[in-house]
């Protein structure tokens, strides 16, 4: 009899089973634990069939595809498939060139980049930085040429080295030069477009738009001044020089009087009056008498005083004697005639011409957008704090008017040596930085290196690729757009290689 048979006949059914038995002696036998039912988690993908799900639509193939495995190391797969990615940016803007690490063409656009919330950028200003020679003239005109295609114009806000005449021609215009001798002169204290329509505007426009353009000047004659030297240190321009300047500017134009035709005004006049005040100026500016407010502004007037008969005479102490058409694809304005006069000089001619440029795009119509240059900018941002405020100022209205205000310098430290380490300047030209949202790094010595780490805030491939691979050809550079990269080879049509073509010196001397 097999024990199954013994156990459906119930006979020892009533007896205790060997377990039992011992748990009443107190021993347990080890149970067979129960196994839990696997529960299946949801998929997160679904596995298709080699020919693809056979569903409408839904990709099927009659035959499968020729698919071979391999199986590697993630060291090595790269070798094989280097994993090329897409090029990021959306293809709108002036083509630049290439973009090496996808292989495909690189587009730049600032303000579609800005309006386009998937690019991090929120403004649409470039800085453009590199080692001498390297290609940062040759890039920004063919951005500024290629940009003419989509409605931009040009305005080069003083370009030292007259490179910007070829372009200008290319396009039949000619560019004005200003040297002395020469006929032209610029009023930075002009009123610009604000002045239109000026006698129509009642009390609080017209207050409004008085804020705007005196705030200009007296960014102005704060960054001249403050460009002066006494010794080592720099001119200061504190509060109650303001409120002198302000004054005066106020009396020479006939804002204080309520006017309503205001009277432009130059620099200048601006010295004389502080020189030969007005009882109504010593007045207006809380001095006691006209010995007090002689003593007391005797600094701002020696300062604008060796300003009026040194580096603005002749230039930019006089109304404005030209008639830019603004309608025009572009307008520059040549310097080189400065180039004897030393980087001072043409830092104070940069400053005039930043400030008037500001002025004369004040009030621009919707959709006429520009490309502003400021090429060799460290030259003004080398006169210190108060011209680094003043270009500071210039930059930041390019969100209100639309400009694309491209900037070039040698190397982030540029802006560093508007003061000691640690000064307001620094931190100043540090922010400064920060009004760029598009960074181009061409090619620079390894000695650069840290500043662009420190400064720009650029990890060590990033590093490398500026100071290797940049400096290993002409237009070579790490287009930053926010915080993405991008390696980028700026090509050339001959008819622009013509154009930005710089070396004719040294070609000369071969
Ligand atoms: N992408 C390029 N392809 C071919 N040639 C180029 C390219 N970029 C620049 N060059 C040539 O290199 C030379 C120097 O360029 P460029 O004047 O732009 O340098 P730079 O960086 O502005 O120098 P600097 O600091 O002295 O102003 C020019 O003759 C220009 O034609
Ligand atoms: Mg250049």
């Amino acid at each position: 009899m097999s024990p199954s048979q013994r156990t459906r006949g119930g006979r020892r059914a009533a007896g205790r089973t060997v377990s039992r038995l011992l748990a009443d002696f107190g021993h347990d036998l080890p149970s067979v634990p129960t196994v839990q039912e696997a529960t299946k988690e949801a998929r997160l993908f679904r596995h298709a069939s080699r020919r693809g799900p056979r569903r409408p639509g839904s990709g099927w193939a009659p035959a499968a595809a020729p698919v071979s495995s391999w199986r590697m190391t993630s060291d090595q797969a790269p070798v094989l498939w280097p994993f090329i990615s897409t090029p990021g940016l959306p293809p709108t803007g002036a083509q630049m060139g290439i973009d090496m690490l996808s292989g495909g063409a690189f587009y730049a656009d600032p303000h579609g980049w800005v309006l386009d919330d998937d690019v991090p950028v929120t403004n649409p200003n470039i800085f453009s930085f590199g080692k001498p020679g390297r290609g940062k003239s040759a890039t920004t005109k063919a951005f500024c040429l290629r940009m003419t295609d989509f409605g931009y114009r040009i305005l080069v806000l003083g370009d030292p080295k007259d490179e910007y005449e070829g372009l200008c021609r290319f396009f039949g215009v000619e560019p004005f030069a200003i040297g002395h001798g020469l006929p032209t002169r610029i009023n930075p204290l002009a009123f610009g477009p604000l002045l239109q329509g000026w006698d129509q505007l009642d009390a609080a426009q017209a207050q409004g738009r008085a804020a705007v353009v005196f705030g200009r000047w007296l960014t102005l004659v704060r960054g001249l001044v403050g460009s002066q030297r006494i010794g080592e240190q720099r001119v200061p321009f504190g509060p109650t020089d303001e409120v002198v300047v302000k004054a005066a500017l106020q009396t020479l134009t006939g804002y204080t009087h309520g006017q309503s035709h205001l009277t432009e005004t130059t620099i200048p006049q601006l010295w004389q009056l502080l020189d030969k005040p007005t009882a109504d100026l010593v007045a207006t500016c809380r001095y006691a008498d006209l010995r007090h407010f002689l003593d007391d502004t005797r600094l701002l007037r020696d300062a604008l005083g060796q300003l009026v008969n040194g580096a603005l005479a002749g230039l930019f102490d006089d109304h404005t004697t030209i008639d830019v058409d603004w309608s025009a694809p572009i307008q520059s304005l040549s310097l080189s005639r400065l180039e004897p006069l030393g980087d001072e000089a043409i830092g104070i001619a940069l400053t005039c011409l930043n400030s008037w440029g500001r002025g004369m795009r004040e009030r621009a119509v919707p959709g006429d957008l520009r490309v502003v240059v400021r090429d060799e900018s460290w030259k003004q941002l080398r006169l210190g704090p108060e011209a680094v405020k003043s270009f500071d100022a210039d930059l930041r209205l390019s969100r209100r008017d639309g400009d694309v205000q491209f900037a070039v310098a040698h190397k982030p430290s540029d802006l560093l040596s508007a003061g000691d380490t640690g000064s307001q300047a620094v931190a100043i030209a540090k922010d400064l930085l920060h009004l760029a949202d598009v960074k181009i790094l061409h090619g620079q010595d390894l000695g650069v290196a840290r500043e662009l780490e420190n400064m720009l805030g650029l990890g060590p491939m990033a590093r490398d690729l500026v100071t290797g691979w940049a400096m290993q050809g002409k237009g070579r550079a790490l287009w930053c757009v926010g915080e993405q990269h991008y390696q980028v080879q700026t090509v050339l049509h001959p008819v622009e290689r013509e154009l930005t073509f710089t070396n004719q010196a040294i070609a000369g001397a071969a």
